[in-house]
């Protein structure tokens, strides 16, 4: 299994600003530049883990029954992998052409359905659809102001009866200063956001590699 390159903030920001400039800092577009970009060198892209998001992969596991998984901006496809080998039947989606037809050539054997969609435009037959919805720093990679607002209303419409919406990201304690993007996400807007589901957990977290970097996972059930 191959590690995350750790990429300092600047290298992250000069990466990241690079793509956007070149799209004219338009807030969505950019990411499809930077998997062009990329040329299919993971170390380009600062968020590639290439293995599965080990907080999703513990908490599914602890807390799901196996069924039907959307990922929200799979980017490179490793936690659409790491539900199906849990044994989810898994859609995954993102905005960026480059980055589905990239995780197409790194998973040739795998049933995944990868599409190229737009979380701000869900496809008609998601809607109701799934028991676990999953978004991996989405919100957070979106500016606020209207956009963000819009991608979260979407989320809640995707679940079936009972089905969960799993996020994970940065948190905003007040404390971090960051050149955005990301923008961490604050607990009240992401508890107002989703306040028709039942918040089932809320949980702060650090990783061992950006011990300065105030992290959350949050959970919640549609109950019907
Ligand atoms: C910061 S990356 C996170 C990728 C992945 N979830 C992870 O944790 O590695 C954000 C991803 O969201 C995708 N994205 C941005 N806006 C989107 C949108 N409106 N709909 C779907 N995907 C989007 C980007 O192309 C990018 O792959």
């Amino acid at each position: 299994m191959s590690t995350m390159k750790n990429i300092s903030e600047a290298e992250r920001e000069a990466i990241i600003s690079q793509a956007k400039s070149a799209v004219n800092d338009e807030p969505i577009d950019w990411f499809d530049q930077l998997y062009g970009m990329a040329d299919r060198d993971s170390a380009i892209i600062p968020w590639a883990r290439m293995y599965p998001n080990p907080i999703m992969m513990d908490w599914v596991e602890k807390n799901c029954h196996i069924g039907k998984a959307l990922i929200i901006g799979c980017g490179l496809g490793d936690d659409a992998i790491g539900l199906e080998n849990l044994g989810f039947s898994v859609t995954a989606f993102d905005i960026s052409k480059h980055c589905i037809d990239w995780c197409k050539e790194r998973f040739p054997k795998s049933n995944v359905n990868w599409l190229v969609g737009d979380i701000l435009n869900p496809e008609q037959e998601w809607i109701g659809n799934f028991d676990l919805v999953v978004e991996i720093h989405i919100l957070q990679a979106i500016p606020d102001g209207g956009i963000r607002e819009r991608a979260a209303e979407q989320m809640p419409k995707l679940l079936n009866h009972n089905g969960q919406l799993l996020c994970i990201g940065r948190l905003d304690n007040g404390e971090q200063t960051i050149q955005p993007p990301p923008w961490p996400l604050q607990e009240d807007w992401l508890k107002r956001s989703f306040d028709m589901l039942t918040l089932t957990t809320f949980t702060e977290f650090v990783n061992q590699d950006s011990p300065n970097v105030t992290r959350y996972y949050a959970a919640w059930r549609k109950q019907v």
